[in-house]
């Protein structure tokens, strides 16, 4: 498994820090609040767990939304595959991603959220990729500035044929080119323009 990646870019320590360092701002701008965690399923489970240990008083959700459908770029359509258990007219929610990319699956769950009546939306993530962006999903907390790579670990996943690979991962790295695309095994990273 290791052998399929070309370079750690944040490794377990990194990882730990930062879960520690946003679980601080967390703590200390949700103070006497009572916000709730949005996990969104699957890729963000192992940051949100690590970051919301750090928070004195939390509720958690979970949601699941889709855009890749398993691929290596994004489709452009988010889909919502498992809906939140509770009512969050008046709360306080903190989405939990791993990634920010195009910003699409980030911006169909703050509309739906505010549609709902949240009373604010922030949202925490592990991982932003700015020169992804295709819609304007502003992330308030964050892990580490992600460059335009196809990264794998610590939740993110590479799937084949619905097989799902590298989320357990203790670090975050980016994928050999040959494992994904072998016809272009010798492109450089900038040349793939296909995302996480
Ligand atoms: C990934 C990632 C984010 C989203 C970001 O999830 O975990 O949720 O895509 O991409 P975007 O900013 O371009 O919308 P994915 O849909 O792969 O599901 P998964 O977490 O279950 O792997
Ligand atoms: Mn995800
Ligand atoms: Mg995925």
């Amino acid at each position: 498994m290791d052998n399929d990646i070309e370079r750690v870019l944040y490794s377990r320590e990194d990882i730990a820090e930062a879960a520690k360092r946003v679980g601080g701002e967390l703590a200390h701008d949700y103070e006497n609040k009572t916000p709730i965690i949005l996990v969104v399923l699957k890729g963000a489970a192992l940051w949100a767990v690590d970051v919301m240990r750090y928070m004195q008083y939390t509720e958690v959700e979970f949601i699941d939304v889709s855009s890749y459908n398993g691929g290596v770029a994004s489709s452009g359509e988010v889909s919502l595959i498992t809906d939140i258990k509770s009512d969050v007219k008046g709360r306080d929610i903190i989405i939990m991603e791993d990634i920010v990319d195009t910003g699409r699956s980030l911006m169909f769950m703050k509309d739906l959220l505010l549609e709902r009546g949240a009373n604010t939306v922030k949202t925490a993530s592990l991982l932003d990729k700015k020169e992804g962006r295709v819609v304007d999903a502003t992330v308030e907390y964050i892990g580490f500035d992600v460059p335009k790579a196809f990264v794998v670990g610590y939740g993110l996943d590479y799937s084949v044929e619905g097989k799902e690979f590298y989320r357990n991962l203790p670090y975050v790295g980016i994928l050999k080119k040959s494992v994904y695309a072998p016809e272009h095994a010798n492109l450089v990273d900038a040349d793939i323009t296909s995302t996480h």
